[in-house]
């Protein structure tokens, strides 16, 4: 459920028409709708026990300003880095719903980390829980661990989002957690009071997420059963959203009662970290057309979105589906939707059925909201692609675009390249 609709022929956020945005600040330009991020964030955390912690992938979406909107939901956040834990705190999140995973955290984020005193490190490696102790130690503070355990679960989804089969780089293997675990408890400085998992991402159907839940059950269990004292545990997120009609992933209702149900005796405090389902079908990115050009059987639409503003069709192979903000009259034909890029693979959809498209025609990519501007990247030397926020009847630029001056700002020329060859 999202508030994108139509209203006169013409696409609105919420109140607002996308035309005005477009007016107003250009395009590219992705629009999220605060609507949808509260509901989705409501219809998420209701059906789960009071005490959970609803820890935002801030990967997904990363903004300030949604993120501080997801605080005032209830929400905490899930951080990859000492950028995203600084995100996280700006946006007032309390350290004790904040949680860290990443296969490579360095000495620094571990240290920023413990001094903000967040509620778990998720620890994937010997490696990092000894790196974690020493930290801890120097800096005279105990960590709170939980250890991802990989559980060797196909999460049936693409390979480049799957996460807990047992050669992904991700996790302890499931055969090492109780070594790993009595080691956490000999190394000083480290309480080891969590479990973690995640399995991958965009996960269409509940068993990958009940066979992993009760790995983790079975393992929680056969922890306790060796003396260390398990009260939290994380089940990751990676629940999937619709992309294409058709598409029908478990209503997140279904997911949290499945979930509830294989963990609710355990007597653990349950962490989540949902990215897609919440941020994914909030958000979309508004491109202008630029011109249409006919190769010799082909027609292609070219817009002013590039792989570099949504790189997930490039990336992954990802559809995105496209809309027109205005409606048109007359017949739709099929045209092969791209970017100004340089790379054949800055395509958005091979064959897209649009009417008469024609410069400055307004499209629109759904479902956007999700891992869409947090990996953009000024390739081509593209100034980064704005956020824009609408909230009701207004709009708020939550991120600006750049102009070329503050991009090429960062970089300097060495004197001995000023002028002509001496
Ligand atoms: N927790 C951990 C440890 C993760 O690695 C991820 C996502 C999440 C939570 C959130 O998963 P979600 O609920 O959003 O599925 N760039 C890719 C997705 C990469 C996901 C990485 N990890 C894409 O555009 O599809």
């Amino acid at each position: 459920m999202h508030h994108f609709e139509r209203k006169d022929g013409i696409l609105h956020a919420e109140n607002v028409p996308l035309t005005r945005i477009a007016e107003e600040v250009g395009t590219p330009v992705y629009v999220y709708s605060a609507a949808t991020l509260r509901r989705h964030a409501r219809v998420f955390r209701e059906p789960f026990p009071e005490g959970t912690v609803t820890a935002f992938s801030v990967k997904a979406l990363s903004n300030l300003a949604v993120l501080s909107l997801l605080r005032q939901e209830g929400f905490g956040a899930d951080v990859v880095s000492g950028g995203e834990l600084e995100r996280a705190l700006r946006a007032g999140m309390a350290p004790d719903q904040i949680v860290f995973s990443g296969v490579g955290k360095t000495v620094a984020e571990l240290e920023a980390a413990l001094h903000a005193g967040i509620l778990q490190f998720n620890v994937e490696s010997e490696a990092e829980l000894r790196m974690l102790s020493d930290v801890a130690q120097r800096l005279g503070k105990t960590a709170p661990v939980a250890l991802r355990i990989n559980p060797d679960v196909d999460a049936e989804t693409h390979p480049g989002i799957s996460t807990g089969k047992k050669d992904d780089k991700f996790g302890i293997p499931w055969d090492r957690a109780f070594e790993v675990y009595d080691l956490a408890r000999e190394l000083p400085g480290l309480e080891a009071s969590g479990l973690d998992l995640h399995i991958g991402s965009q996960i269409t159907s509940l068993a990958p997420f009940e066979r992993a839940a009760m790995r983790a059950k079975d393992l929680v269990v056969a922890l306790r059963e060796r003396g260390h004292d398990i009260r939290r545990l994380d089940l990751g997120g990676g629940l999937g959203v619709p992309y294409a009609e058709g598409d029908v992933p478990p209503l997140p209702s279904a997911y949290a009662e499945a979930l509830v149900k294989i963990t609710s005796d355990l007597d653990v405090q349950l962490i989540l970290e949902p990215g897609r389902v919440i941020a994914g079908n909030a958000g979309m990115l508004m491109t202008s057309v630029i011109l249409t050009k006919t190769q010799t059987t082909k027609s292609f639409v070219v817009v002013d979105a590039g792989m570099n503003d949504l790189m997930r069709p490039a990336l992954y192979g990802a559809r995105h589906h496209v809309h027109e903000v205005k409606e048109k009259a007359g017949e739709r034909a099929t045209f092969a939707l791209v970017g100004p890029i340089c790379e054949s693979t800055d395509q958005f959809d091979p064959a897209v059925q649009l009417t008469a498209p024609e410069a400055g025609d307004l499209l629109l990519f759904g479902t956007a909201g999700a891992y869409g501007a947090v990996q953009a990247s000024q390739y081509n030397s593209r100034p980064l692609v704005p956020e824009v926020l609408v909230d009701g009847d207004r709009f708020h630029v939550i991120r600006r675009r750049p102009s070329i001056d503050e991009m090429l700002g960062l970089e300097a020329v060495p004197p001995q390249f000023v002028g002509d060859r001496k």
